[in-house]
């Protein structure tokens, strides 16, 4: 598998206009995580998580991929299965930068996209609502859908696709994630190599364990991260 795993986080999208998560004004501040991204929320607040999902994902049809999305899809496209791009990310700032989607691994899920609850078909819907697309209902089976997104306590099958790239990495790089949900620093300490760029410490991340540590924006962090890895696989 890959010799490069570049794993971000929320960070990444921030200077393109998409919320982060756990930032000052971030996301789980305006809503309850646990009623729009838990396992029982469709359950329970199925209208209130629909309508959230539908408003980030008719959002995005305005946000641009900034330099680092660019950056990042021009490395792959260079150096191809040497690099493991895997985001945590539910945005499509990679695909809009030019990546194909076989190309990004997305371990949350993929907001543009739907999934029906009863024969898991998924179903790409570009911006729309989800009651705009086959009236809410499969095509295929006629069951009810839902955001293709994995909420707190589900199943998250591409963790599986993470492990993989993990252990044949050898440059870990980490980029605007706080590491509260994917843990990295036991994949920090078992890689030859690691960066870590984030605006500021995190207290889920321990810093030291980095080879390099860059506290600042990923458009000013990505031109030296891709100097790295550009020297690392020359
Ligand atoms: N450049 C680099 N890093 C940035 C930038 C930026 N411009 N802006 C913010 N950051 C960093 C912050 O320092 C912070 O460490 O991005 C991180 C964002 O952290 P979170 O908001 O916690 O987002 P993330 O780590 O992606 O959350 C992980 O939690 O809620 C779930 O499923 C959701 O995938 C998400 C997961």
């Amino acid at each position: 598998m890959a010799k490069v795993v570049i794993l971000s986080g929320a960070g990444l999208s921030a200077e393109s206009g998409v919320g982060t998560f756990r930032d000052s004004g971030g996301l789980w501040e305006e809503y309850d995580v646990s009623v729009v991204c838990n396992y029982n929320s469709l359950d329970k607040h199925e209208d209130l998580t629909i309508e959230f999902y539908d408003k980030r994902r008719a959002e995005l049809e305005f946000k641009e991929p900034n330099h680092a999305h660019k950056v990042i899809a021009q490395l792959k496209q260079e150096y191809g299965s040497n690099i493991a791009v895997i985001t945590q990310n539910v945005d499509n700032l990679f695909e809009k930068a030019g990546m194909s989607s076989a190309d990004v691994i997305h371990l949350h899920g993929f907001m543009p996209e739907v999934r029906c609850r009863s024969c898991e078909r998924t179903y790409d819907i570009g911006y729309k609502n989800q009651s705009k697309f086959h009236e809410g209902l499969c095509p295929e089976c006629s069951g009810k859908l839902r955001p293709n997104i994995v909420f707190f306590g589900e199943q998250a099958p591409m963790y599986e696709k993470l492990s993989e790239h993990i252990n044949d990495c050898e440059l870990f790089i980490v980029i605007g994630t706080s590491g509260e949900v994917v843990g990295v620093n036991t994949i920090a300490q078992f890689t030859t190599r690691s960066i870590l760029n984030n605006l500021e410490p995190s207290s889920a991340i321990e810093d030291t364990l980095f080879s390099n540590v860059l506290y600042m924006k990923v458009t000013e962090a990505i031109d030296e991260i891709a100097n790295e890895i550009d020297e690392f696989l020359a």
